[in-house]
């Protein structure tokens, strides 16, 4: 079929403002918030972090989710048709972001998969006194020699689950699978965890953890590390840069007050990763009590070690700890769930768009591609080192570099800051000034620039964890380079069997939005409403 005799598709909106801004939650609240944020903080500065942190949320993470957000709104479609609507070659940069994500879920959904069956061990307490040798030895079977690539069944089975899961969710499509779970979910997330934070900090010995996570330790912050680490962090848990939020914005409804949502997704996920971080070393502090020790003396407060060792020797230790493991176990496996749905919505949806595949054939397509990936490598005995080396290299090598990527391509390049900024504003009640272009195109690539040619130069001089250069070339740079090497193939193949789908386009924009959103003017039909065809968008 010629594109000549097609009309263009229906494109499937959030039913509410509130089913987007919830999902957009549930995207940005995940693993990040729970096991990777109170660590991060831990290990950069403890309370010293929280300047970083909340400098990098103001300069860089909310104006590049606007960014994102301005783009999907705009060009209406998934990043590589996105970036292609603004310039045929830029189609490469949203290979890249989505190339990112495919990545990250294929290990997340590993990290899901233990929290799932750490749930289920919660209710016997089934990691024993040993929750160390539990975990690397009896779950994950982390084998002698280390790096290994024999499958576990313990880990493969509930990973199957999980992509099962996955997999229906976003073949039933935007409404009637993505928003439902958030809407059921976020809501029930925020309870189960609030009871979780109010049981941690009535611990006895909680204020000795509260201590070590506030506790600045000011000469973080001359450290370039620990910016790299603020921002890296901030990048993941908004879920930006990574064709994530370019996906969601654009199957939000035309008129849609982009920037306030954002500011609401921005501050809710923050308040959670604070949250979470009270949280977790509440519950250490009790830990380090029990024992009577300081915190720095317990084993393992970062990343997997965190959550799946130390995590379930405190709640073996603690009364009612059977219901304390399954809530957090349980909230940890519905966070992961809500954002790992939004990285394969976005890979699914630019596959669709892509190779003309509807939603249930572009899930199959990138849920089983992925999910055959994930069992290969992630319910292997090499699987944690695998884990890790990946994250690191997606995160603070792959998300910065695309975050330089686009706001130097956006603004520099295809010169599209002032049309992005008209845009927002045309549609929003929060308007974005001249401040807005500034931080993302001029300081944003200085600073973000700098700290990834640091973090660079520190892997390749440096190495990372001692790990065998053979097997970083293989999980670090090697991914990188296969995510580059996809982009691009991926831009050179043709459109499937006609040009991309139709794109109605916009009106010129008025940099007079106060006015456009008055009900009932008759600028606000004009901009609001432009010339769209019935079947664009639903009512
Ligand atoms: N934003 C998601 C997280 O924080 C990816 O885990």
């Amino acid at each position: 079929m010629t594109s000549t005799s097609r009309a263009p598709r229906q494109r499937e909106t959030w039913t509410s403002s509130t089913g987007f801004i919830l999902a957009a939650i549930g995207s940005a609240v995940g693993l990040g918030n729970i096991w990777r944020f109170p660590g991060v903080a831990y290990e950069n500065g403890g309370g010293a972090f929280l300047i970083p942190y909340l400098v990098a949320l103001l300069t860089a993470g909310i104006p590049i989710l606007f960014l994102d957000y301005a783009i999907g709104h705009r060009y209406r479609a998934a990043a590589p048709l996105a970036y292609r609507r603004m310039a045929r070659p830029a189609e490469t940069l949203g290979w890249f972001q989505i190339g990112l994500s495919f990545v990250i879920a294929v290990y997340y959904a590993a990290v899901i998969a233990w929290s799932l069956s750490y749930f289920v061990f919660s209710f016997d307490l089934r990691w024993g006194d040993d929750t160390g040798t539990f975990f690397t030895g009896e779950y994950l079977k982390v084998g002698d020699p280390e790096i290994s690539a024999t499958i576990v069944p313990g880990v493969a089975i509930p990973l199957v689950l999980v992509w099962l899961a996955v997999l229906v969710v976003i073949a039933l499509g935007v409404t009637a699978g993505v928003q439902r779970v958030n809407v059921i979910g976020i809501p029930l997330l925020f309870v189960a965890f609030l009871a979780l934070v109010v049981r941690a900090v009535t611990l006895p010995g909680s204020t000795t953890g509260l201590d070590a996570f506030f506790t600045p330790n000011w000469g973080a912050l001359t450290d370039p590390a620990v910016w790299i680490a603020a921002y890296s962090q901030i990048f993941f848990s908004l879920s930006i840069a990574f064709g994530i939020m370019v996906t969601y914005s654009s199957y939000q409804r035309r008129k849609a007050n982009m920037t306030s949502s954002g500011l609401i997704v921005a501050f809710a996920n923050s308040s959670f990763e604070i949250l979470a971080g009270i949280g977790v070393f509440a519950t250490l502090g009790f830990m380090a009590n029990q024992a009577s020790i300081g915190i720095e003396e317990l084993p393992g407060l970062t990343g997997p070690i965190l959550s799946f060792v130390t995590f379930p020797a405190v709640i073996s230790q603690m009364p009612g700890g059977t219901f304390f493991g399954a809530i957090f176990f349980g909230s940890l496996t519905l966070a992961g769930f809500t954002s790992i749905i939004s990285i394969l919505l976005g890979v699914a949806a630019s596959v669709g768009e892509k190779f003309g595949l509807g939603q249930k054939g572009s899930a199959l397509v990138v849920c089983l591609s992925c999910a055959v990936l994930s069992l290969a490598l992630f319910s292997t005995t090499s699987a944690l080192l695998a884990l890790d080396t990946v994250d690191q290299w997606a995160n603070n090598v792959g998300i910065v570099f695309s975050a330089i990527a686009m706001t130097v391509l956006v603004v520099w390049v295809l010169r599209k800051g002032p049309t992005l900024k008209a845009h927002l504003n045309a549609v929003s009640t929060f308007k974005v000034g001249w401040w807005w272009i500034l931080l993302v195109g001029a300081l944003a690539p200085i600073y973000l620039g700098y700290m990834l040619y640091e973090r660079v130069r520190t892997l390749i001089t440096e190495g990372y964890e001692e790990l065998p250069q053979w097997f970083l070339n293989t999980f670090g740079w090697g991914v990188i380079g296969l995510v580059v090497l996809a982009a691009i193939l991926l831009t050179l193949v043709p459109w499937r069997g006609r040009d991309e789908p139709e794109f109605v386009p916009w009106p010129p924009l008025q940099e007079e939005p106060a006015s456009l959103l008055q009900p009932g003017s008759s600028t606000t039909s004009d901009i609001l409403r432009p010339r769209l065809p019935e079947q664009e968008e639903p009512r």
